[in-house]
């Protein structure tokens, strides 16, 4: 019965959710010795879910779907309305191998090629400035760089504002009120520049290669073999680019790790990308950046003793199972060397999901996370040098998603021989 699931007692948990952010689920979790609880959410109950055995059942598709889990302001901000996160079965599969197939290690290549490149052109124009926010710059530089390899033109002079609309997509999907509203005016932005985009290629009026993400896009068929509206090629391009751009998130973590730990830049240094990818893996670890996931019960089932019941909400605590002590030893501390032979396990380690993406919903984009991570924090102990002025670096667990205060500024930087 569900008595056996702990109730947490407030009307409604919404409001404590946003204050207490990535530790929400954790700290309940703690409160009442379970890997569930159930709560009022969003004006709705809702079940939370935490540890390896609940990513092995949040990612199981018969008990599981995505149509109608994520609340509309998270698809007015963060996703797109109606796009490939709410969808289900093989309708689900054939978007996803879409996605799949611009995410292959010749498109990471491709994409980190060009980012190497921009990250070289920026050395002056740092070396000339006072202070240089790796934060916004990465940000500008990932939009380019994105756009470029995507087959969209960007002029020069549009591109903060296009680089802060993406961004701005990222950082309001927990907000309410005038945030809230930020992001949604950055969406419809965004959505009909990439609409007029699509509509272009379409019309013979901007020519596009075939292997860019753009073509990929304008063309795909669908199961029934037709063609994507261009609103909602628009919505799933920018569910390609905005996320390469959110990046710049992990890579601000990934400097103040280096930062916090400089016991290992000479190993970053002296390396042959073995242990570069072992840094930038407890970077998505241990820094918080995707809090839960959601989906909706499909069927009447019992899980533990409790009854899920169709049509529920129930949440994955993504950020409280790469902090799980059952899992890592020492969770809250900072350890590359965890990773050295790391087993691969696809329910624990999830800062971008679990299970097998080209399956479920678990984020394509991984390989292109890691490898652009690993291109910039090469770049910072290879060809650069800078200083870290006085500044708040500090970041809260209580904001979602959340960065450090400063952006991470550095100053006095000059280019390496
Ligand atoms: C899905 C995180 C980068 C494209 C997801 C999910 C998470 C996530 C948590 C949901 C998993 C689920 O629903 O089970 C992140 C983080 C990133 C990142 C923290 C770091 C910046 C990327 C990149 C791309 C991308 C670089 C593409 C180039 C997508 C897409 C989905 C997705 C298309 C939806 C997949 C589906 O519904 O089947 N991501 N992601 N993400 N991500 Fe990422």
């Amino acid at each position: 019965s569900t008595n056996e699931i702990p109730h947490d007692k407030s009307l409604d948990n919404s409001l404590t959710l946003l204050q207490e952010g990535y530790l929400f689920i954790s700290n309940r979790m703690e409160r009442y010795k379970s890997d569930i609880f159930e709560a009022r959410l969003l004006g709705q109950k809702a079940i939370c879910i935490s540890g390896e055995e609940a990513a092995q059942l949040f990612y199981d598709n018969e008990r599981f779907q995505r149509f109608g889990a994520a609340p509309k302001r998270v698809q007015k901000t963060l996703f797109g309305e109606n796009a490939i996160q709410s969808m289900d079965d093989e309708p689900h599969i054939h978007r996803k191998k879409l996605f799949m197939s611009l995410m292959t290690p010749s498109y990471q290549n491709q994409l980190t090629d060009r980012l190497t490149d921009e990250l070289n052109a920026s050395i002056s124009k740092w070396e000339n400035a006072d202070k240089v926010i790796l934060l916004g710059e990465s940000k500008d530089i990932l939009t380019k760089v994105a756009c470029d390899w995507a087959g969209v033109p960007l002029s020069d002079t549009e591109l903060t504002q296009r680089a802060d609309d993406f961004i701005t997509m990222v950082y309001t999907f927990g907000t309410v009120g005038p945030d809230h509203w930020k992001g949604r005016r950055a969406r419809n932005r965004a959505e009909q520049w990439i609409k007029g985009v699509i509509e272009d290629v379409r019309a013979g009026r901007l020519m596009v290669e075939e292997e860019s993400a753009l073509y990929a896009m304008a063309y795909h068929k669908q199961l029934d073999g037709k063609p994507l509206d261009a609103h909602m090629a628009a919505v799933e391009l920018i569910n390609v680019l905005r996320p390469i751009v959110a990046i710049a998130t992990f890579i601000t973590y990934a400097a103040l790790a280096l930062h916090e730990h400089p016991e290992y830049k000479e190993k970053l240094q002296n390396d042959n990308s073995k242990f570069t990818e072992m840094f930038v893996q407890e970077v998505r670890r241990y820094y918080p950046f995707g809090p839960f996931v959601g989906a909706r019960v499909r069927k009447d089932f019992h899980w533990k003793n409790c009854e899920f019941k169709t049509g529920r909400l129930v949440l994955l605590d993504i950020y409280g199972i790469n902090h799980d002590e059952r899992i890592w030893k020492n969770p809250n501390q900072f350890q590359p060397e965890r990773f050295k032979d790391w087993n691969s396990n696809p329910f624990t380690f999830i800062p971008q999901g679990g299970g097998d993406p080209a399956k479920g919903h678990r984020c394509p984009g991984e390989g292109i996370t890691v490898e652009v991570m690993k291109t910039i924090l090469d770049f910072l102990v290879n060809s650069i040098e800078y200083d870290i002025p006085n500044q708040d670096l500090n970041y809260s667990l209580s904001e979602m998603p959340t960065i450090p205060k400063s952006g991470f500024i550095m100053s006095n930087v000059r280019r390496k021989n």
